[in-house]
C-alpha cells in the first residue's frame, strides 16, 4: 500500500521516533509500505516519521535504477562513529522539488536491527552514508531544512510554505 508522505511544514515531521520494542507483523507491513511507497516517489530513502508512523525505522536503497535494488531496513539506528567532512545536494521526499548542498560526516559506522529484528553494524562511506545520516536525521525530527545556513533557511521555508498554500 502507498502511503501519504508528510510535506514539511507538517508538524508531525518533528515528532520524534519511539523505539521498536518488537518487529512484530505490524512492523514488518509498515516496512512493506514504506518501500513501495519510496520506490514508487521515487527516493532513495524514506523515515517511518515521513510517514506519520513516529517509529525508529528507516529505509535506503541507494541503487541506480539500471542496478539490481539494494534494500536495507534500519530499525533503532544509532551511529556510533563519524568521520571526515562531504557536501552533496540532498533532496527529500519531504521537501518536494527542493535540492540543497549540506554537510555531513563522510565515513560513518552504524548499528541497527535488520527486519528480522537481528543486530547488524555498518560502515558506510559516500552516498550510502549521507542517505544513512540524513534518514537518522528524521528519526529525530530533524530536517534537511535545519543544517543549511540562516538565508538559504529562509528561502527554502517560503517556497515550501508557498507550495502547501497553493
Ligand atoms: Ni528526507
Amino acid at each position: 500500500m502507498i502511503l501519504k508522505i508528510l510535506h514539511y511544514p507538517d508538524e508531525r515531521l518533528r515528532e520524534p521516533g519511539k523505539a521498536v520494542a518488537t518487529v512484530t507483523p505490524e512492523i514488518r507491513t509498515l516496512i512493506d509500505d514504506m518501500a513501495e511507497t519510496m520506490y514508487a516517489a521515487p527516493g532513495v530513502g524514506l523515515a517511518a516519521t515521513q510517514v506519520g508512523e513516529p517509529y525508529q525505522l528507516f529505509l535506503v536503497d541507494i541503487a541506480a535504477e539500471d542496478e539490481p535494488s539494494d534494500l536495507r531496513v534500519f530499525i533503532n539506528p544509532e551511529i556510533t562513529d563519524k568521520q571526515g567532512k562531504t557536501t552533496f545536494e540532498e533532496g527529500c521526499l519531504s521537501f518536494p522539488g527542493a535540492a540543497e548542498d549540506i554537510e555531513r560526516a563522510e565515513r560513518i559506522k552504524v548499528r541497527a536491527l535488520d527486519r528480522d529484528g537481528k543486530p547488524f553494524e555498518l560502515e558506510a562511506e559516500g552516498l550510502l552514508a549521507i542517505a544513512i545520516q540524513h534518514e537518522n536525521d528524521h528519526l529525530q525530527g530533524v530536517l534537511m531544512i535545519d543544517r543549511l545556513g540562516p538565508l538559504k533557511k529562509r528561502l527554502l521555508h517560503r517556497k515550501m510554505v508557498k507550495r502547501s498554500e497553493r
